[in-house]
Parts: structure tokens; sequence; C-alpha cells
């Protein structure tokens, strides 16, 4: 018989410890990844910050799981209110772990609907076939893929009729320009994103001053055809891949009449080799799983390690 209660500082260790389990059985899959969350003392200095937001499942005054939220105001640039459950914010002992996550979520979501959230959401680590069919059953579908690759070469290499080099500032009203049908790409079928405002050549620049940022253009003659970007530092991902050893894509597009000639493949192949000169060890994305072209290219490349799923409850 499980209780719910809120995540007493006393029980964080044990909390924690669950969820560096888990990591380890990711890392076991996945080598390469940091570290840093294989001890428990990462996710317990996390939790420490949740007071409020965090609830625990206790069997005979054990911690059989637990579950920790943020809260965002402006989820996904929506406008609606949402909980959303890092991939660190949850965990469960191995045993009836559907039926614990069942538990958890019932609990939390009574406090989010009270809360006003509009949306529920949650990350996962991508071995976790059970968490992912639990969260399945508690109506949550698919919604954002983190996606990792080592810094070694492809193999085979990338043969282009395209040019590929390196973008400088002198680029950025180009950029601007394959930027502003790179956002429309999102808001149209079928990925449906809400509009996004397009990089100015202003933003490029700083983009390009960033510390081990970098920009890839192809180019089909004179004509800019596509882009691909890179930043060394603050990635806009999941905690479990913060590094120092890696970087991040945050932006690919190739225009249309130029896809399928090895664009995208040629300038993740030059991306490679600069970032392992630097001594990288990883290239790290995301991505909407829903966005057709992303999904086919990235997984041919990098692998999934984080999956991030959303619900939009029927009533408040
Ligand atoms: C994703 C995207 C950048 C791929 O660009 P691309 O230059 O066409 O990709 P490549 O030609 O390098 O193709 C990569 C692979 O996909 C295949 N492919 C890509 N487009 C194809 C097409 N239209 N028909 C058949 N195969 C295609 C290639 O054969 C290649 O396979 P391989 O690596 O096994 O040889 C492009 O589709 C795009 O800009 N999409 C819109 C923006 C977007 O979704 N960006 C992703 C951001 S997360």
């Amino acid at each position: 018989m499980l209780t719910l209660a809120p995540l007493d500082p006393l029980r964080i260790d044990a909390a924690a410890a669950l969820f560096a389990a888990e990591y380890a059985r990711l890392r076991a899959a996945v080598p390469g990844l940091p570290a840093r969350f294989a001890d428990p003392a990462a996710a317990a200095g996390l939790l420490a910050g949740m007071a409020g937001r965090a609830l625990v499942a206790l069997d005979r005054d054990r911690v059989a799981g637990y579950i920790a939220w943020w809260q965002s105001t402006n989820f996904r640039r929506t406008g609606r209110r949402a909980a959303y459950v890092p991939e660190w914010g949850h965990a469960t002992r191995p045993e009836g772990r559907a039926d614990i996550y069942r538990a958890l979520y019932r609990a939390a979501s009574a406090q989010w609907a009270a809360a006003g959230n509009q949306v529920h959401a949650i990350s996962l680590l991508a071995h976790d076939d059970v968490a992912r069919e639990a969260w399945f059953w508690n109506g949550f579908g698919l919604l954002v893929v983190d996606a990792v690759r080592a810094c070694l070469p492809l193999s085979p290499a990338a043969p282009t009729s395209l040019t590929i080099r390196r973008a400088t500032d002198a680029d950025a009203p180009a950029l601007a320009a394959l930027d502003a049908e790179h956002v429309a790409h999102y808001a149209a079928p079928p990925i449906f994103m809400a509009p996004a405002a397009a990089d100015t050549p202003d933003d490029l620049r700083a983009y390009l001053a960033g510390p081990r940022n970098t920009i890839w253009l192809a180019h089909a003659g004179d004509e800019p055809a596509g882009f691909m970007r890179f930043r060394g530092t603050d990635f806009d991902a999941v905690a479990i891949l913060e590094s120092d050893a890696a970087a991040f894509c945050d932006g690919l597009y190739v225009r249309p009449d130029n896809r399928g000639r090895g664009a995208a493949r040629a300038m993740l192949a030059a991306a490679l080799d600069h970032y392992a000169a630097l001594g990288l060890t990883a290239l790290y994305t995301n991505f909407e799983s829903f966005n057709p072209e992303a999904a086919a290219f990235w997984t041919r490349h990098f692998r999934p390690v984080c999956f991030s799923l959303m619900r939009t409850p029927e009533a408040p």
C-alpha cells in the first residue's frame, strides 16, 4: 500500500539514489554520457531546491518513488501554464513501477490542476521502456527527443555537390534570411508549433561571438542553401547532458530545392571534425518528434537519450 506525502528533505537522498540507479542504466546503454548524475548528489542537490513542488510515494516508510516539477507560465511560447517534470525529477524502485507512477501522477496532477496548469509534461530516460509505457497509459504523447553522438568522423564520408564552409560575421544577413525560412517550417503542418521570431543579423553575430559557437553554411554555387549551428556552452538541453566536453546543435535548415543532396550530412561532418579537433567528445541536439525531416535526419546519426512527453487534459 503506497502513501503519498510531500518530499521531506530527510528523504531526498533515498529519492536521488533511485534516479542515479536509473541513470546508470542509461549510461550502460549509451556509452559516453556525462558522469554527473550517476552520483546521487547531483539529483539530491536539485531536489533540495524543489520544496513545495515534490511528492514521494512511500511503501511502509520506504521511498518507492518520487516526482518533482517546475512551473512554467509560457510553455513552449504557447502562453499556457504547464507543470514540467524534468528527467531527474522522478524515479521509482524496480518493483511495481507502473503502479507507483500512477499513484504519483494522481497526487501531483491534483496539485497541478489546483495551480491552474493547462499542460502536463515530463522527460524520461530513453532506455526506460517501463516508464515510457506507464506515462503513455497516463495519457502522454511524445514531444521532444534529446539525442547524442560521439565526436567521431561520419562513416562513410559525406560527399555533396554543395560547398560547405564555416560562417563569419559577413554571412549574418544571408543567415538571417535562411533563418526566416527555418522558423516558418515549425509553424507549418504537420508540426504546428507556436510561431517564433527569426534571428536578426545582430542576433547571429552575437551567436557567432559565443565561446566555441559555430555556424556552418552550405552553398549551391553562389546561393546560400542551408546552415547548421552549434552552441559551445549554455545548451537548451536536458540537465543530464550538461558538459564542457560537448557542443549542442540548436539549428539546422536546408532550402527545399537543395534537400536530399547531402548538405546537412556534410555540415555535420565538418562540425564533427572541428569539435573533435578541439578535444570535444560528443555532439548533442534535440528536435520535435513530429517534425518529419528532423526525425528522419537526426535518428540516422544520433541516439536518443531523453524523450519528453506532454499531455493536455481535456478539463481544467
Ligand atoms: C533536416 C534537413 C536539414 C535535412 O537536410 P538535407 O540536406 O536534405 O539532408 P541530407 O541530404 O544530408 O540527407 C540526410 C539523409 O536523409 C536522406 N534524405 C534527405 N532528404 C531526402 C529526400 N528529400 N529524399 C530522399 N532522401 C532524403 C538522404 O538520402 C540522407 O541519407 P544518408 O545519410 O543515408 O545518405 C532538411 O530536411 C530541412 O531543412 N528540414 C526543415 C528544417 C528542419 O526540420 N530542421 C531540423 C531541425 S531540428
